[in-house]
């Protein structure tokens, strides 16, 4: 096949706030994870420290070959009380913008990846129809100081993997149920609210709503265009290949309608759609099926399964008819062979997805460095740099070695 990547297609590396930067004390996942009897595996401290060492990790995913970096916008540190922004904290990420820029990777910035501030869940969080309004605010304030550096804005990271979760048959406890979880119902008297507004992980609970959420990023999207007209932003989803074992047809349909097709088919009129995959989900007669007899698995004991982007690729394309920026892609396993191999696989079938004509606008990998992975811990290692906690330090895996040469070779001279 002839090279099909466009010389300006993203190669880059992703994070998240939450997962890398280190104590992020006014969040609401901080709270959560403190709680005692937390869902955590172990609170985030810490994490990798990116808050302070920004500059010497953006050079070292330059320096390996990538041309983008994704990251996201830390809304409680933005604003860590309703209403109050911090100055500090926006100059803050124009400086990280900025080194960006100084080695020349586009930065793809996420408004709202998972965290929110923890104001935030005593006003309801997202259940709450003020949510919208106040997601939009803190865009637009963010905008105000940062808008003029931003490569590509990403308003909600993974809206609808609460979906995605429920049809495992885990999370989306309903409203009614929560307080009968001693942990939140304890969470929920701390923080003086109603039982029903606190859940595990809260942005990724079915009880917030996805009028809410589409409500939010409609309001997101037009408070940044307000600012930057020309800006491409989009949302990103957590879209897996659904497939169907015998007798799992009309399970699988139904969960690829709700998780999958109707966050696309919002996604009509957006400028783009994240797409972030990790494997395939097959439902049987009694609804996920687990990892065939046999097959190699990840470290949260799912399949390995690098074909799945090509195919929830081509779906978006299907059905959302706007390009696509794998904004996610990944294996979690202590093996970097066996992550070197996930990625070939995965950044071919973007290549003959592009081979067909398809609007494919990047290839963004999860993830930059081995990190906090919510409540699991720091157990799973995602990272294509490795991160010795007690000392900080970073060694780049063969894998990143491999992608970022992959993309230096496929880019136009930079
Ligand atoms: C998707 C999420 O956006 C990210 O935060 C998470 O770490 C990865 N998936 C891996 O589970």
């Amino acid at each position: 096949m002839t090279n099909p990547f466009p010389q300006d297609f993203l190669w880059g590396v992703a994070t998240a706030a939450h997962q890398v930067e280190g104590n992020n004390v006014n969040s609401d996942t901080w709270f959560l994870e403190h709680l005692p009897g937390t869902i955590f595996a172990e609170p985030s401290g810490d994490a990798v420290d990116h808050y302070h060492r920004y500059r010497e990790d953006i050079a070292l995913i330059a320096g390996l070959g990538f041309t983008t970096y994704r990251f996201s916008l830390e809304w409680a540190r933005i604003e860590p009380e309703e209403g109050r922004f911090s100055a500090a904290a926006l100059d803050h990420y124009r400086r990280v913008l900025e080194a960006c820029h100084e080695h020349g990777l586009t930065p793809v910035v996420t408004f709202h990846h998972f965290t929110s501030p923890l104001w935030l869940l005593r006003a309801g969080g997202w259940e709450s129809d003020r949510t919208a309004e106040l997601f939009a605010r803190y865009c637009d304030r963010a905008m105000a100081h940062l808008g003029d550096l931003i490569g590509v804005a990403c308003t909600l990271n993974e809206p609808n993997l609460p979906w995605l979760l429920e049809s495992f048959g885990i999370g989306g406890e309903a409203p009614e149920n929560r307080g009968k979880v001693p942990v939140w119902a304890a969470a929920a008297e701390r923080l003086g609210v109603d039982a029903a507004t606190v859940a595990p992980f809260q942005f990724c609970s079915t009880g917030a709503g996805f009028a809410v959420k589409l409500a939010a990023h409609r309001a997101g999207t037009a408070a940044i265009k307000a600012h930057r007209p020309d800006l491409q932003v989009g949302w990103t989803l957590a879209n897996s290949d659904i497939q169907s074992a015998p007798g799992g047809e009309e399970i699988a349909d139904r969960v690829r309608r709700e998780v999958n097709e109707r966050f696309l088919e919002a996604s009509r009129g957006d400028d783009f759609v994240g797409i972030q995959t990790y494997g395939r989900t097959v439902y049987g007669p009694d609804g996920h099926a687990p990892a065939p007899e046999g097959a190699a698995t990840n470290q949260m004991g799912e399949e390995i399964y690098p074909q799945g982007l090509e195919a929830t690729v081509r779906e978006a394309w299907r059905v959302a008819g706007v390009p696509v920026i794998v904004t996610e892609n990944g294996l979690a396993t202590e093996d970097d062979t066996q992550r070197l191999a996930y990625l070939k696989t995965a950044v071919d079938g973007v290549a003959s997805c592009l081979a067909d004509g398809i609007d494919v606008r990047g290839y963004i990998a999860w993830t930059a460095f081995d990190n906090f992975e919510w409540i699991f811990g720091y157990r799973p290692k995602f990272g294509l740099i490795a991160v010795d906690r007690s000392t900080q330090e970073r060694t780049p895996k063969d894998s990143g070695r491999w992608l970022g040469t992959f993309a230096r070779e496929h880019t136009a001279a930079r």
